[in-house]
This record gives C-alpha cells, sequence and structure tokens, in this order.
C-alpha cells in the first residue's frame, strides 16, 4: 500500500475504536515505523510501504486500537522537547506537568546560590528531576518514588541525557527524613480519587501505574504529607511547587493554610484550568 493509503485506513479503523486523533496517531505511528518526521509524509503520500514496514505499522494501530497509548508503542514521551522512556512502570509525562517545570525553572532562576538542591516528590520516568538538572547544571536531585521499577527507567533516563552523576534516586514511601535543605521541593504526586480511576480513559486506566494517579479517598492523601512533612525540606526562602487535578485547588490551598504555609494564588494551564500551587513559608 501506499502511504496515504495506510492513514487513511489505519484512521478509519481508530475511529472505529474510539481513539482521540485518530488521522493524528495513524501518521504518528507511521512516521516512527518509517522513521520519517511525520510531516515528511506529506511529501511521500504516494510512495509505496515496503510490507514489513506496513505489516509493523498495522500491528502498531491495531494495539493502539486496543486503547494502548501512542507512547507507549513507539517507548518514549517528549518532556519540553527531552526524550524520555516509558513504559508501564511511569506515568507518562503529561503537558501540564511541563508547565509546572517551566514555573519551577523561573522560581529557581531567582535563587541567589548558584548550585540550588532540589526535591522531586514522585519523580516518575523523572522527567521534571532530569529537565531541571539540565537547566541548572550545578544543581543537585533528590527524586523520591515508591516504586523501584519507576526509578529504574528514571535512572535510565537520567544517564541518557547525562545527568545521571547530580540526580540521587531514592526509593521511599512519602518523604525520607529530612535531609540538606532544598530551595525547591517539585512534585506532581498521584491525585486522582480513588473511586475515580475506574472512570477515567482506557489509556490511562489500565496503561498507567495505579500507584502513580491513586491519591487515596479525597485524591488529596499526598498534598495532606507533604504539606506537613514538606517544611522540614526547605530551605529558607525556598518554595513548594505541586500540580494537582482541575477543582482541587481550594481544598489543596486550605490544607496548606492549616500547615501555615503561605500560598500564592493558583496558576492556570493553556486551556485556563488551575493546576499549579507555589507555597512558601
Ligand atoms: C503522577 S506520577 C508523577 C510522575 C512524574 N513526576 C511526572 O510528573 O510525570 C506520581 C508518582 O508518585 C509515585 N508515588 C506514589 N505514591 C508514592 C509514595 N507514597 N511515596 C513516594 N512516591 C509515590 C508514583 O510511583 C508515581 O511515580
Amino acid at each position: 500500500m501506499k502511504v496515504l493509503e495506510i492513514i487513511q485506513k489505519s484512521a478509519a479503523f481508530l475511529e472505529r475504536k474510539g481513539v482521540e486523533s485518530p488521522r493524528l496517531q495513524s501518521e504518528l505511528i507511521l512516521a516512527h515505523v518509517l522513521g520519517l518526521p511525520r510531516l515528511q509524509l506529506y511529501l511521500n503520500f504516494e510512495r509505496p510501504v515496503p510490507e514489513a514496514q506496513e505489516e509493523k505499522a498495522r500491528e502498531l494501530v491495531r494495539r493502539r486500537g486496543t486503547r494502548e497509548p501512542l507512547q507507549h508503542l513507539i517507548g518514549s514521551a517528549s518532556f519540553w522537547g527531552l526524550e524520555m522512556l516509558v513504559n508501564r512502570d511511569v506515568l507518562i509525562p503529561r503537558p501540564e506537568t511541563e508547565l509546572l517545570g517551566e514555573r519551577a525553572r523561573d522560581f529557581l532562576r531567582t535563587w541567589p546560590g548558584d548550585t540550588p538542591r532540589i526535591l522531586d516528590f514522585g519523580t516518575g520516568s523523572g522527567c521534571l528531576a532530569i529537565w531541571l538538572a539540565s537547566q541548572f547544571p550545578t544543581a543537585r536531585i533528590l527524586a523520591i518514588d515508591i516504586s523501584p521499577v519507576a526509578l529504574a527507567v528514571a535512572a535510565q533516563n537520567a544517564r541518557r541525557h547525562g545527568v545521571g552523576d547530580r540526580i540521587e534516586f531514592c526509593q521511599h514511601d512519602g518523604l525520607p527524613a529530612p535531609g540538606e535543605p532544598c530551595a525547591l521541593v517539585v512534585s506532581n504526586p498521584p491525585y486522582i480519587p480513588s473511586a475515580e480511576i475506574a472512570t477515567l480513559e482506557p489509556e490511562v486506566r489500565d496503561h498507567d501505574p495505579r500507584a502513580a494517579l491513586d491519591g487515596g479517598p479525597d485524591g488529596l492523601d499526598h498534598y495532606r504529607h507533604l504539606a506537613l512533612a514538606a517544611p522540614a525540606w526547605l530551605a529558607p526562602g525556598g518554595r513548594m511547587m505541586l500540580e494537582f487535578g482541575d477543582g482541587q485547588a481550594a481544598a489543596i490551598t486550605g490544607l496548606l493554610h492549616f500547615q501555615k504555609w503561605i500560598v500564592e494564588p493558583p496558576i492556570p494551564d493553556y486551556s485556563g484550568r488551575e493546576r499549579i500551587l507555589a507555597a512558601g513559608r
């Protein structure tokens, strides 16, 4: 078949399977298989695709039709242009988290010392820790996760991006006993209320790790823990910056106030929903 025919057939198939943006997804899969940037497909619509590659594309489209995420099929996700290896052991990095990283970077640019210490709670793929390490070449980072298999992926990503020597990976349930104080405590913790997980899209519900989603009965377990335990990790003048779910800003602000944090107004994402809070002592 030719490039355009494969795209059209794949898109029709994915649409029947309820996949969002079926044409785009088909193009991304075929571009991956052919080893081309997606837009190059447009210059090659009439090109016949060798049988082995057609077969490979068909297999990936079939798997995408079972609602396996595209990032798992191609094995990576981009975080501010850095390729992060991803698999079933780690949450696929989301665009909102890029915004959290950007706000964290803006804060760290104002930090007076030139070797900021950063704590990333619930590091997952390591996207935040690794991107911040790449932005601040002398920063040292403690990246914590309860999941040893997630930490293995994060460490691999850190080595790939040449920052493995500045990130210490630590397996721990919650924050460990306080160590060297940090300019920044950053976290995108699990925040889905347990009972809502069953209602999520199959790509998330069946393929992201449960430990990366489940925030307890009201979704706020980890914010309560951080509000209580993070002050001991924070250097004077430091900030805690947190991502959370749509509609959780007021509750999280309340529980931070309860632990005597000074909380800045919530920061909206690109669609105007409040998704990030910064707080200090
Ligand atoms: C929503 S994911 C965030 C991953 C990554 N930071 C990102 O933004 O893409 C939350 C992470 O917190 C970890 N986690 C869950 N419970 C934890 C706990 N009690 N202590 C430490 N980490 C935990 C999960 O394993 C998961 O990797």
